[in-house]
């Protein structure tokens, strides 16, 4: 088989054809596959028909994968995928039915955020439930120098906790129970990251995740975050990824931020995917 690779008609993102990812993946395939994820930081391998050990098997060629600490959702098979699905199923839910509509980038609240995310699709709605993208890389890029000298060097604190503060305006979120809760305390990363594989600087803040900028008064850390999600979320750096069933979807922790819609998904239509977290190093 020969792997093609197509940019998406959308600023950034790519599908790759020519791959059956239910078998071993020689060295080369994969080494295009990482190649295509870095250049255009989403990449979607349709068609695949998979089981939760090959799920699990491919997920690790992009490196170490973590379980997540919502234990309750891991896969019968393996705490290494976590079930993302809105059924219920002898009266309790199959899986974790809003993993977070709200902009964020994977695990930002933990030291060592996710490198890549994969989520692979059993099943999905012909409408509805799709994933946004925002590219935070080319966002940053577009900055003018005098913004682009106001960030450099501004760390900001990222609190999962600030997701139940803000639970009001934002809907249903996961409440954590204490122990999983004393886990996962603030923690503080760059808001120009630098990407660990390619050097390029990417925004690393998040309208979800991010609460302030260290350092700054509430007010002067409110507005620049404020007017940092302004520019990045412009139609010109966004995505919009809609699914279908057997689709494999990677992506970049470090380039992009990305949101669930499932909070506003119809609960009779089902959507049920499973996710993997691969693990990546500290921010600075
Ligand atoms: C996620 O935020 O990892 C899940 C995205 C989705 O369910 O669309």
């Amino acid at each position: 088989m020969t792997l093609t690779i197509t940019q998406f008609d959308a600023p950034f993102g790519a599908e790759i054809r020519g791959l059956d990812l239910s078998a071993p993946i020689a060295d080369e395939d994969f080494a295009a596959v990482e190649q295509a994820w870095l250049d255009h930081h989403v990449v979607a391998i349709r068609g695949q028909r998979l089981d939760a050990a090959g799920m699990v098997d491919f997920s690790r060629r992009f490196g170490d994968l973590e379980s997540h600490m919502l234990d309750q959702y891991h896969h019968p098979e393996t705490p290494l995928i976590i079930v993302l699905s809105n059924q219920v199923e002898d009266g309790r839910s199959i899986g974790l039915a809003d993993a977070g509509s709200f902009w964020h980038s994977d695990v930002s609240f933990r030291e060592r955020p996710s490198k890549t995310t994969l989520l692979y699709a059993l099943e999905v709605p012909a409408e509805g439930g799709d994933t946004l993208y925002c590219d935070m890389i080319a966002a940053y890029d577009d900055l003018d120098n005098t913004m682009k000298s106001r960030l450099d060097g501004l760390m900001a604190v990222h609190d999962y906790g600030y997701r139940d503060r803000l639970q009001g305006e934002r809907g249903a979120t996961v409440v954590l129970s204490q122990s999983q809760s004393e886990a996962t305390p603030p923690v503080l990363h760059p808001v120009v990251r630098r990407h660990p594989d390619t050097g390029r600087k990417a925004l690393y803040v998040s309208p979800g995740v991010t609460e302030r900028i260290e350092g700054l008064q509430a007010a002067e850390s409110d507005e620049l975050l404020k007017a940092i999600f302004e520019h990045c979320l412009q139609d010109k750096y966004r995505l919009v990824y809609k699914w279908r069933a057997g689709d494999l979807v990677a992506w970049d922790n470090a380039a992009v931020m990305h949101a669930a819609t499932t909070d506003t998904l119809d609960p009779a239509k089902g959507r049920t995917l499973w996710r993997t977290i691969v693990s990546g190093g500290p921010t600075h």
